[in-house]
C-alpha cells in the first residue's frame, strides 16, 4: 500500500506519534497502533462509510473504537479510532486455557447478540450478504488464498462461481435475527482481565443471523488452536463445548454454510 497523501486532519492527530504496524488481519489493510489510538487505513469503497455510522451508533450499547477521525480521497480511506485495551482472544495467554476461552466467547457472542437491533442502521442478513458475495464473484474480488483447503478444487467447488450458486440455493430454511457481529473471529475480539474489553473490525456488522456469528467463531477457535495459520499446535480440542455453554445445538448444516459463504469475502 503506497501512501502519497494523508488527509490533514489525520497527519495533525498522528504527525510524529510513534507507532507500530500490526499484519493480524487479512483484508488487505494497513493498520498503525499508536499508544492510545489506532489509524487503518483501507482501499477506498462507499460500504465503508456504513461501517462508520454503525460505530457510532453501537456506541454506548457495545464496547467499540470510539471515532476520532474519518478521512477518505479517491483512493483510501482512513479511520482513525481508539484503541482497545486488553489483548486478542488468540493471544497464547488465551490460547494455552482453552476452556476458560471457550467461556469468555460464549459471553461475548451473548452480549453482541443481546443488543436490541430495532433502530440498527445497517441490515447484514442473508440475502445482504448473498448481494456482496455477488459482487465480490462478478468483480474478481473473492480472495482465494485465504479459502479453508477443500473448498475448491477436488471434492469441493470448481471455482467461486459454483460456490455462490450454491449458497444461492441453499439458504437456510430459519434465520435467527440477532445483532451479528459479521467477522467473529479471535484476532477481533479483545479480552483484558478475564473480561471481554472490547470488539473490533465492525466491516460486516449489522442486524443478521446468529449462525453466522456462531459458524465464524467456532472455525476460527478450530483454526487458531490447530495450527492453521501457522501458530503453535495446541492439544485436540472440542470446539462443541462452545455450543454447550451457550445452551444451542450445534446446527452442522448452518454452521457449514456460513463459512462457506465466507469463503467469498
Ligand atoms: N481499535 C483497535 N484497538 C486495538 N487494536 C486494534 C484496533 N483496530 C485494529 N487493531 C489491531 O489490528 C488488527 C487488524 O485490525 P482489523 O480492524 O481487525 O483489520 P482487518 O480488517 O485487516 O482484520 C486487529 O486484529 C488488532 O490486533
Ligand atoms: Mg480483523
Amino acid at each position: 500500500m503506497e501512501l502519497t497523501h494523508v488527509p490533514e486532519n489525520i497527519k495533525r492527530l498522528t504527525d510524529g506519534k510513534p507507532y507500530e504496524t500490526d499484519d493480524t488481519g487479512m483484508s488487505g489493510s494497513r493498520v498503525m497502533l499508536f499508544g492510545d489510538c489506532v489509524l487503518k487505513i483501507v482501499k477506498s469503497r462507499k460500504e465503508n462509510r456504513e461501517t462508520i455510522r454503525m460505530m457510532k451508533w453501537l456506541r454506548g450499547k457495545l464496547p467499540v473504537p470510539e471515532v476520532i477521525c474519518f478521512e477518505e480521497d479517491e483512493e483510501y480511506q482512513y479511520l482513525l479510532m481508539t484503541r482497545m485495551k486488553g489483548r486478542m482472544a488468540c493471544d497464547a495467554e488465551y490460547l494455552e486455557k482453552p476452556e476458560k476461552l471457550v467461556r469468555l466467547l460464549a459471553e461475548a457472542l451473548r452480549i453482541v447478540w443481546s443488543v436490541d437491533v430495532s433502530d440498527c442502521p445497517r441490515t447484514r442478513d442473508t440475502d445482504a450478504e448473498l448481494r456482496e458475495a455477488r459482487y465480490r464473484v462478478e468483480n474478481g474480488l473473492v480472495d482465494m488464498d485465504n479459502t479453508d483447503p477443500g473448498t475448491f478444487g477436488e471434492g469441493g467447488f470448481r471455482d467461486p462461481e459454483e460456490l455462490l450458486e450454491w449458497l444461492e440455493n441453499n439458504r437456510p430454511s430459519s434465520y435467527e435475527p440477532v445483532l451479528s457481529h459479521g467477522d467473529f473471529c479471535l484476532p477481533n475480539i479483545f479480552l483484558e482481565d478475564g473480561r471481554i474489553s472490547g470488539f473490533i473490525d465492525l466491516g460486516f456488522t449489522g442486524a443478521g443471523d446468529m449462525w453466522r456469528d456462531l459458524a465464524l467463531c467456532r472455525r476460527s477457535l478450530m483454526c487458531n488452536l490447530d495450527g492453521t495459520y501457522g501458530g503453535k499446535v495446541y492439544p485436540p480440542f472440542d470446539t462443541d463445548l462452545l455450543f454447550r455453554e451457550l445452551g444451542i445445538e450445534p446446527d452442522n448444516k448452518r454452521l457449514r454454510y456460513y463459512a462457506l459463504l465466507d469463503e467469498l469475502f
